[in-house]
């Protein structure tokens, strides 16, 4: 029992220092395009409110937002019956932990409704296997429709 009480207060703090990061990384470098309440801007960025929930519930998706995060994206992008086409930057030079972080925000935040059961919090470690193998434009949207 013991053990446990300090397994909760070690792990317990750490939880939220990340949460708190997640979403400090999110109103510095996301908030501008995809709004403070990811409810996307028409003719700049596409939602990332109540549209990405589903996607962690197939392989593809687990990959296909480390791999935007990391890799960028350009192009037609449909969300919402609605045509986007601007430029997704790259934020290879934020770390594995700050865009673990920023992704566990935007689906626990904006997406919590529509998360698998059993949903496990996208890791570091996912970041970085993405991050050495940088997905192309080609993939990512193979992944994005893979997930629907
Ligand atoms: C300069 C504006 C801009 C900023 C800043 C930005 N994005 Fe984006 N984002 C876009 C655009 C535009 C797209 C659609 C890309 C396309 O059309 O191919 C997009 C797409 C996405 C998608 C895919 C959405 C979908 O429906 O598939 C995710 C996830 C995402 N962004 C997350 C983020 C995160 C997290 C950040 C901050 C670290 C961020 N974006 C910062 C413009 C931006």
């Amino acid at each position: 029992m013991r053990h446990l009480v300090f397994a909760l207060a070690w792990a317990l703090p750490a939880a939220i220092a990340s949460a708190q990061d997640g979403k400090a990384v999110y109103d510095t470098h996301c908030a501008a395009c995809h709004q403070p309440d990811g409810a996307g801007a028409l003719g700049l960025a596409p939602p990332l409110a109540g549209t990405l929930g589903k996607r962690m519930a197939v392989a593809e998706g687990r990959k296909y937002l480390p791999g935007i995060v990391i890799s960028g994206l350009a192009g037609k992008m449909e969300s919402k019956g609605v045509i986007y086409e601007g430029l997704m930057p790259s934020w290879q030079q934020l770390s594995d932990g700050e865009l673990a972080a920023v992704l566990n925000h935007v689906l626990n935040t904006f997406n919590a409704a529509e998360l698998p059961a059993g949903f496990k919090p996208i890791e570091a470690d996912e970041l970085a296997a993405v991050r050495a193998k940088k997905p192309t434009a080609k993939e990512l949207r193979g992944w994005r429709a893979a997930s629907q």
